[in-house]
């Protein structure tokens, strides 16, 4: 149990690498509050409760700042604290950049950027008061070298990489470590929307030969989550089977 007595806060935990988080959490003894846009986040907090675990739902969108500090102070309500928290929601909205639209510019910058700074503002106050904190994000593999038709992702990606850099020196001497990981080519719904054609010219890529499942992502969520990693601030973890070179 790695994550005994602990409260973890898993953005976009409705589905993919955020839901296998929380079940893989959950089964490591954290209290799971799981917020998301998608109602499918209750179904996956009613299944693990009914498995006796504590995992929560509340519908929030990250980009709604008065709605994640209200949903912070209703965690603290429900479980007295927050150890953990994991700023995993994100969106593509892919194009090149002749062709990307002030729309798609916005709302990836929104969730990617914008979300991660409001959750992670929310919860640095009882994290400091607490003098305890675990703060990881998901950045991507594409963060650290780039992708076509994603300039509007890669900008957030590395961004987080910054953030999660200012965060440690910022927040490192209240015992909270901030540290966030790269994927490579997880499949998840996010990933479903490549062409199949285009996924089959990637997998040769990937030293590890095929793409990674979102527990693979959770498990570097886990570790950097826990007091094992309480030596480890201000880093990118890259899991992506050895396909950023
Ligand atoms: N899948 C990959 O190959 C891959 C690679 C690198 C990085 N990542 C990153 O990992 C994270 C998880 O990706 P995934 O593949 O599991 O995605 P996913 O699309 O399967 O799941 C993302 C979840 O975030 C939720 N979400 C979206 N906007 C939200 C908002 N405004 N507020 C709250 N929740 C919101 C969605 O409803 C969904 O449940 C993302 O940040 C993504 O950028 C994924």
């Amino acid at each position: 149990m790695r994550l005994a007595n602990k409260t973890a806060i898993i953005t976009g935990g409705a589905a993919g690498i955020g839901q296998a988080t929380a079940e893989l959490f959950a089964k490591e003894g954290a209290s799971v509050m799981i917020w998301d846009l998608t109602d499918h986040g209750n179904d996956v907090a009613q299944t693990l409760s009914a498995q006796g675990y504590k995992v929560s739902f509340e519908k929030v969108s990250v980009t709604d700042k008065a709605a994640v500090q209200s949903a912070t102070e209703n965690v603290i309500k429900q479980f007295g604290r927050i150890d953990i928290l994991i700023n995993n929601a994100g969106i593509t909205k892919d194009k090149t950049l002749l062709k990307m639209e002030q729309e798609d510019w916005d709302k990836v910058l929104a969730v990617n950027l914008t979300g991660v700074f409001n959750c992670t503002q929310a919860v640095a106050y009882h994290m400091k008061e607490q003098q305890y904190g675990r703060i990881v994000s998901a950045s991507s593999n594409v963060g650290l070298r780039g992708n076509f038709g994603q300039t509007n992702y890669v900008a957030t990606k590395s961004a987080i990489i910054g953030m999660t850099k200012v965060w440690a020196l910022e927040l490192g001497r209240f015992g909270i470590t901030a540290n966030c990981i790269a994927p490579g080519f997880i499949e998840t719904q996010m990933t479903n929307a490549i062409p199949e054609e285009v996924k089959q010219k990637l997998t040769p890529m990937i030293p590890a030969g095929h793409w990674g499942k979102p527990i693979d992502i959770a498990y570097g969520y886990l570790y950097l989550a826990s007091d094992e990693a309480s030596y480890v601030n201000g880093i990118c973890l890259t899991i992506d089977g050895g396909s950023a070179r």
